[in-house]
């Protein structure tokens, strides 16, 4: 891919506005891991230390686009742990007319997502994003398959756009998936249903083994006709996965772990044998080691999306089960997505991944050879021949 990095370009008294992926998993207000942001600490050094002046941009968490801060989607902890990775303040500011009158060298402006037109690919936000700024730098290599105003819409409007070093970083180690080991087995989970489950079929012509957990398996489930009482499903894809669920390399969980409630204890059962009121919350542990054989004997692992609510004790540990048969299998592993990793980092097995990619949704966008909308309009920008400021 022909992209322009920041190393391209003059930086000094220059102002750089800087689209990083910080949507971190939180605990009542508290970052649970920090891998998104200090994975984006060498861009943001480079570009402070080059002597510009910097906005960061990002998104956490799914908002409404209502132009107001709604507190539990804030920046806040994000900017106070930057202030301490970086020993300067960082000042988070709630609109872009406040971006514009501030003559600080580092700011950081509210979760994008508050903005109306982010969603949309809005030209109108993104002309106003471009307007602050001589130089955008995207660096959001986990949020590159989402066509956003601050991710896309804005290559329009910039003078001159280039990728960041995560991008560059990401893009050399997950080429080497192109040409991956057999056998290969891709672990996929999580609860974003709808960006997952539509790349399946694309998956599927690549691997060797994909073994399906939380809410894609849910749903893999309902189309097998089975009672799943109130798990977490994607009813409007339910018919699309009908034809999968026969396919030879598709692995779905045959136990589970249920409960009425993620408050209440755990109880290990036959897919077959839900009632109603049971909600899955993880995939049965033991179910999980049945499947030691394809771990060990697998070239190559990728994995994305925990296997159940590992945040809670007790659904814990199909997801750490997962995380060990990755770690103890002697193939080159991926992991990647901020809950996975998180869910690998509370499994103390990081140490044993051998990348560990900061994308999720992008990750398997780009494993299913799609073409990601913020790198494609990168591209674009790479080859306008008026973008000569290298
Ligand atoms: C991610 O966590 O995969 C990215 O930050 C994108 O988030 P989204 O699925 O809410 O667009």
């Amino acid at each position: 891919m022909q992209l322009k990095y920041l190393t391209d370009y003059k930086l000094s008294g220059r102002k750089v506005m800087l689209r990083v992926d910080f949507n971190v998993p939180l605990k009542d207000g508290h970052i649970v891991n920090e891998e998104r942001i200090d994975r984006s600490l060498p861009t943001i050094q480079h570009i402070l230390n080059e002597g510009a002046s910097l906005i960061i941009v990002s998104h956490l968490g799914r908002p409404e686009e209502t132009n107001e801060v709604q507190k539990e989607f804030s920046l806040k902890p994000i900017a106070l742990s930057l202030e301490k990775k970086l020993k300067m303040p960082v000042d988070l500011k709630r609109d872009l007319s406040s971006i514009k009158q501030s003559s600080e060298d580092l700011l950081m402006l509210e979760n994008i997502r508050f903005f109306k037109g982010e969603k949309s690919n809005d030209s109108n936000l993104a002309k106003d994003l471009a307007g602050l700024c001589d130089i955008f730098v995207m660096d959001a290599f986990a949020t590159a398959h989402r066509a956003h105003a601050s991710t896309t819409a804005i290559l329009d409007f910039v003078d001159q756009a280039c990728a960041g070093l995560l991008i560059k970083q990401e893009l050399q180690a997950l080429d080497r998936i192109d040409n991956a080991e057999k056998p290969i087995v891709i672990v996929l989970g999580g609860a974003k249903i709808s960006t997952k489950l539509p790349l399946i079929n694309a998956l599927l012509d690549k691997v060797d083994h994909l073994i399906l957990g939380g809410g894609i398996a849910n749903t893999c489930i309902a189309a097998q006709g089975l009672e799943i009482g109130k798990s977490l499903i994607e009813s409007s894809l339910v018919s699309e996965v009908k034809s999968l669920i026969n396919e030879d390399n598709v692995i779905l969980p045959s136990r589970v772990l249920v409960a009425e409630n993620k408050e209440a204890e755990a109880r290990e059962v036959d897919i077959d044998s839900l009632t109603k009121n049971d909600a899955i919350f993880d995939v049965s542990p033991t179910f999980i080691h049945s499947l030691q054989k394809i771990f060990n004997e697998a070239a190559t692992i990728v994995w994305n999306g925990p296997m159940g609510l590992f945040e809670q004790d007790q659904f814990s540990l199909g997801t750490q089960a997962v995380a060990n048969l990755i770690a103890r299998s002697e193939a080159y592993s991926i992991i990647g997505g901020g809950d996975t990793i998180s869910a690998a980092s509370m499994s103390g097995v990081l140490d044993s991944i051998n990348y560990i990619s900061t994308a999720g949704g992008a990750l398997l966008e780009y494993l299913a050879g799609k073409s990601l909308p913020a790198l494609a309009a990168l591209q674009k920008k790479a080859l306008e021949r008026v973008d000569n400021g290298a």
